[in-house]
């Protein structure tokens, strides 16, 4: 069933939901507005100072911070779609959104001066909060800006509203607010923990719904007519992915952020991997067409697996995070298999490729790719007898250059790396191993 019709939720979690018309997402919405400034957080207030810990307490206004930036940003970073969309079903339903979105901002602002004291007015409130905010959060929504100031500059290009559909309904919402939400949801049912808020979050979570529908089902269209628009949704999100993995990164990489509610990383990691795949997938976007889904093996092992290996990238430094890398062994095992995974992808555009690939870093043990071997494409430690192409450079620069940090032209041209071999075999590189 693609609406549930006791909470009026959509199905956005399962890849075979069928689609529901613009003019029904509407009317749903006709149907359940409901009011942020009536909802009572007179027990939240209580439980707020009575039910919870510091470190909870912590925690939580992590979380809003998220949210209450992000709901006052979706709200202004909107209206540019709806002068880029052409049907009237579209506008309005765009049009329900924002004050749905609005209406989210005026949730969150209410809870956090009412229940946590925090902040006067909307912007005292919004500037006190954003003092939480992290650099992949930040990343994130400077480039929604972005996207959205491009799109109200050309409303008639395609390719820049399929770019911003996949920013802001497939990443932001469809991704890191679903499972915010959801994390925020369960563990409020869970534990009967803040009565007001757990309504409020449940009622902003269907309307979040109808949203992520709309622009699963508007991104389809485009993708299915346009391998423009294709190209551009791939191209954004090969671009945000790696910061919206340090959204769900607490400050200082302290996870006791996340464990503080009984959740482990990898949970938060796997359910947002998860999420995000299904979406594209109904959007007409294969996980094997997305560089940066590619690297975390999302087009061969389950979200679990692949939430590991994003763990240990961020942890590493490598993605999600300004940090500089720290190249731990787990932190090179997490960066081989990427780069295992990505030779494997690229593999089929080479077939007769057979060659060996060293790396020597100054400051950490060497390793080597196998490509062409049976079986698929080997990384192993040591150094290998007759390497086709050796690169030399500190561990971290490698970290750097793998995270898109630093870029290869510029490393080789300062020196910061260094190749030797076959050089001419150098140049398919960028083919053969795409950053
Ligand atoms: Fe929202
Ligand atoms: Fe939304």
């Amino acid at each position: 069933m693609a609406i549930d019709t006791t909470t009026g939720m959509i199905d956005i979690d399962s890849e075979a939901a069928p689609t529901v018309e613009q003019d029904r997402l509407y009317r749903l919405w006709e149907e359940g507005n409901w009011s942020a400034k009536s909802l009572d957080f007179s027990q939240d207030a209580v439980q707020w100072r009575e039910g919870l810990d510091d470190s909870q307490r912590r925690a939580f206004l992590w979380n809003y911070a998220l949210f209450l930036d992000g709901e006052e940003s979706v709200t202004v970073t909107l209206n540019p779609f709806m002068q880029a969309v052409q049907r009237y079903e579209d506008r309005i339903f765009l049009a329900t959104q924002i004050a749905d979105e609005a209406r989210h901002h005026v949730f969150f602002d209410r809870f956090l001066r009412e229940v946590a004291g925090i902040g006067t007015s909307y912007a005292e409130t919004l500037d006190i909060m954003r003092q939480g905010l992290t650099w992949g959060y930040n990343q994130v929504f400077t480039e929604l800006d972005r996207v959205a100031d491009q799109l109200r500059l050309h409303p008639d290009r395609p390719p820049l509203l399929a770019q911003g559909l996949a920013i802001y309904h497939l990443v932001v919402e469809g991704m890191l607010a679903h499972t915010g939400q959801h994390f925020m949801r369960d563990y409020c049912t869970k534990h009967t923990m803040l009565p007001g808020f757990a309504t409020g979050i449940n009622l902003v979570a269907r309307d979040e719904s109808r949203h992520i529908a709309f622009g699963i089902q508007t991104l389809r269209e485009l993708v299915a007519n346009s391998a423009d628009c294709k190209r551009a949704a791939i191209a954004e999100l090969n671009k945000v992915l790696p910061w919206a993995a340090g959204v769900f990164t607490p400050p200082n990489l302290d996870w006791s952020y996340i464990e503080a509610f009984g959740y482990t990383p990898a949970e938060v990691f796997a359910f947002g991997l998860r999420s995000v795949v299904t979406k594209l997938r109904r959007a007409g976007i294969a996980p094997d067409e997305v560089l940066a889904l590619v690297k975390l093996g999302a087009h061969r092992t389950p979200p679990a697996e692949q939430a590991q290996l994003a763990l240990a990238l961020v942890e590493g430094g490598i993605i999600g995070t300004a940090a500089p890398p720290r190249m731990t062994a787990a932190t090179l095992d997490a960066l081989f298999t990427a780069t295992r995974y990505v030779a494997d992808w690229t593999q089929p555009r080479h077939p007769d490729l057979d060659a060996t690939i060293q790396w020597l870093f100054d400051d950490a043990p060497p390793r080597y790719l196998v490509l062409g071997a049976t079986g698929g494409t080997q990384v192993v430690q040591g150094r290998a007898a007759t390497p086709r192409l050796t690169l030399r450079c500190t561990a971290a620069d490698w970290g750097r250059i793998a995270g898109g940090r630093l870029n290869q032209q510029q490393a080789l041209l300062s020196r910061r790396l260094r190749l030797s071999g076959d050089l001419r075999f150098a140049l398919r590189l960028p083919q053969i191993l795409p950053v």
